[in-house]
């Protein structure tokens, strides 16, 4: 992995914090931040003790850490425990306490629906509403460790869904709307769901998503009795019997509640991602940890505060929902906006229009959304007054440069620090990440990592590499919030975060240090795709293609793709006697969608009458993945069974040009 020209250049540029952002800030100077991160590397449990406490706790934890860093060779070797006999209820740190305290007519969450309807909840409101919905639980039989699927558009009720789990102790499992029934009955199946929570419709791109259609089919042959259902759109529907409407149990229910508290270990929820197997994982978070950390990133990376309006632009299906929508923020008494449809309805100033409007100054978005606007051009923000703004965040994929000077100048006017996050479902919180009073950024980096946080990269055998050496971005030391197991496959936890680099959690991430420590994040090193933001495995859309009658193999690679980040290309070989046309690449990229979604929709169906395999048959997406970016397979392809394969291909891509 060797660096590039453009990015010696831009790493040349340097963008110190503002002074008058430093002022203010929770950390101020690049001194302070690594003094904290010294100490906090030198004595983590007293660090994270310190920033456990600020949470709502019924019964102090006797041990701050209990266990290592899993050995990848022990299959049952266990996570690391946090917080040990600590007892706390997550509902209560994010509303309880404020809603006892001046925060009680503050506005928790302004939402702000895709046909233009608005709703404000304070924490007194939100906290009642939590309430009811935990008694209406109850008394729908959900008790302490029964699993709930969420499937909703982005409503107040998704929150307050969320939230009514973590207060009775039920984990919940969110699924992003945007899931297929057939992806989501997966979820519900192996999640042994008994209840889902989901609404009639919810609306993007002024049509309506029929989700609790999707519902019905995905429910049918699972354990599902109960579906709770959310009024939203009025739209048709068909009633079943194990059919409730939220405004007939939730509604009447009674807004007082008394929280259990739950242990620290409690599992919160588990949410699901994808691997490098066709079997998505549940990621599985814990209460104690999880809240930790959610709550830090949010108060340090956001350096949220009291008047501060925050909007994280995330659905709540995926983790940036559940920790800077949900839990973060709200531990925090911040102020979120929760925003239901397209970034581009009515029109592609819809977020601008969103940021004037209520007075954002905290904003939290993807580069693939960035990389949008670019395109829809600078006339669009320009016409609304965008000075509210304080702070800018990136999440979810690489960023580039450019974007990242769009983003700064267009939108942040030139005067807002960027902070570029990086983490994932596994880690429960920002790991990498500039602070913004305190770190001079660098566009496409995203710095150092936090204070508590050991990331480092290194080579296969855990040593170090050296200043801009590419290796494998790792994590040396445990922190709270990392994922405790993949639900129901402990073995494939250890295998897969543990087995890869000796005594360290693996990322499956691509990325080098420069000269000046500042981590630059280069992609997965795995068979994970990374589309629009959206994680992906290569083998889980194969699975769908290889599910449909007219095909015989399949083999799915992930393309540059300037908007997207990555596109997916399937290299299709069908059956027999069925003809490789357009109308066959249609039905198959449609057949992806419902098996999947149209997140996984694969932007290229290229037919092919074979592989490229090695001589023990496993397919060479290394060569797949050269066809089709477009240049000549240069690597080593010895190890290629029949050379005249790709030649072949390569020649069907140049034709169809
Ligand atoms: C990628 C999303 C570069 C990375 C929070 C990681 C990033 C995967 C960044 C996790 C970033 C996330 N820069 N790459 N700032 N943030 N990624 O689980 O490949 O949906 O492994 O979590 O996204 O995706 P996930």
């Amino acid at each position: 992995m060797s660096q590039s020209i453009e990015s010696v250049l831009t790493e040349t540029r340097s963008f110190p914090p503002p002074p008058d952002f430093a002022k203010d800030a929770r950390v101020g100077s690049f001194i302070d931040y690594e003094s904290l991160y010294d100490r906090a590397a030198r004595e983590p449990e007293t660090f994270w003790a310190e920033i456990a406490s600020e949470l709502a706790w019924a019964t102090p934890w006797k041990k701050v850490l209990e266990g290592k860093l899993p050995d990848g060779s022990n299959p049952e070797a266990p996570a690391p425990k946090w917080f040990v006999g600590g007892k706390l209820n997550a509902s209560v740190s994010c509303l309880d306490r404020h809603a006892a305290s001046w925060r009680k007519n503050k506005a928790a969450i302004i939402f702000e629906g895709e046909p233009g309807d608005t709703r404000v909840l304070t924490y007194g409101q939100l906290h009642r509403e939590v309430c009811k919905a935990a008694n209406a639980l109850t008394e729908l039989g959900v008790r302490e460790g029964d699993f709930v699927a969420i499937y909703m558009p982005m409503i107040p009720e998704a929150a307050v869904a969320m939230l009514a789990c973590a207060r009775i102790g039920a984990p919940h499992t969110v699924v992003f709307g945007g899931f297929s029934a057939e992806a989501l009955r997966d979820r519900i199946l192996d999640a042994k769901a008994k209840i889902v929570i989901t609404a009639d419709g919810g609306w993007r791109r002024g049509q309506i998503v029929p989700l609790k259609e999707n519902v019905d089919k995905a429910v049918i042959g699972t354990a599902v009795s109960t579906v709770l259902v959310v009024k939203r759109c009025d739209t048709p529907y068909t009633w079943h019997d194990r059919d409730v409407w939220w405004h007939e149990v939730v509604t009447p229910a009674s807004p007082k509640h008394v929280a259990k508290p739950h242990d620290s270990e409690h599992t919160l929820f588990t949410l699901y991602t994808s691997g490098t197997t066709g079997k998505p994982k549940g990621i599985l978070h814990t209460t104690g940890g999880y809240l930790t950390v959610a709550a830090y990133t949010s108060k340090l990376v956001f350096d949220l505060r009291d008047d501060d309006v925050f909007w994280c632009t995330a659905d709540i299906g995926w983790v940036t929902g559940h920790s800077y929508v949900v839990y973060g923020p709200l531990a925090n008494g911040a102020t979120v906006v929760m925003y239901e449809g397209a970034p581009n309805q009515p029109g592609p100033d819809r977020f601008w229009q969103i940021i004037e409007k209520w007075g954002v100054t905290v904003f939290y978005t993807a580069p693939t959304a960035i990389r949008a606007f670019m395109r829809w051009g600078d006339e669009w923000p320009a016409k609304h007054d965008l000075s509210s703004l304080r702070l800018l965040g990136s999440v979810g994929e690489p960023i580039n440069p450019e974007a990242w000077m769009w983003y700064r100048l267009q939108i942040g006017g030139d005067r807002c620090p960027i902070v570029d996050t990086w983490w994932q479902t596994e880690t429960g919180g920002i790991m990498i990440s500039p602070l913004p009073g305190a770190t001079p950024t660098k566009p496409g980096s995203a710095t150092r990592p936090l204070p508590g946080i050991a990331a480092d990269i290194v080579k296969k055998d855990g040593t170090s590499c050296g200043p801009n050496d590419g290796g494998f971005l790792v994590v040396r030391k445990p922190w709270p919030s990392m994922l405790r197991t993949i639900a129901g496959d402990h073995e494939r936890f250890v295998k897969t975060y543990f087995g890869e680099v000796a005594n360290c959690y693996f990322a499956g991430d691509g990325a080098r240090k420069d000269a000046d420590g500042y981590f630059w994040i280069m992609g997965r090193v795995d068979d994970v795709i990374n589309v629009a933001g959206h994680r992906l495995s290569t083998m889980e859309v194969e699975s769908a293609l290889v599910s449909h009658p007219k095909v015989a193999e399949a083999a799915v690679v992930g393309r540059p793709d300037e908007l997207k980040g990555q596109a997916i290309v399937a290299f299709v070989t069908p059956r027999m006697g069925f003809v490789a046309d357009d109308a066959l690449a249609r039905e198959l990229r449609e057949h992806v969608v419902k098996e999947i979604g149209a997140l996984a929709r694969p932007e290229e169906v290229r037919f092919a009458e074979a592989l490229p395999k090695t001589r023990s048959g496993k397919i060479m997406r290394r060569l797949l993945r050269e066809v089709a970016s477009g240049s000549a397979a240069r690597g080593d392809t010895t190890t290629l069974e029949d050379q005249g394969v790709l030649e072949r291909l390569a020649q069907s891509f140049a034709q169809d040009e």
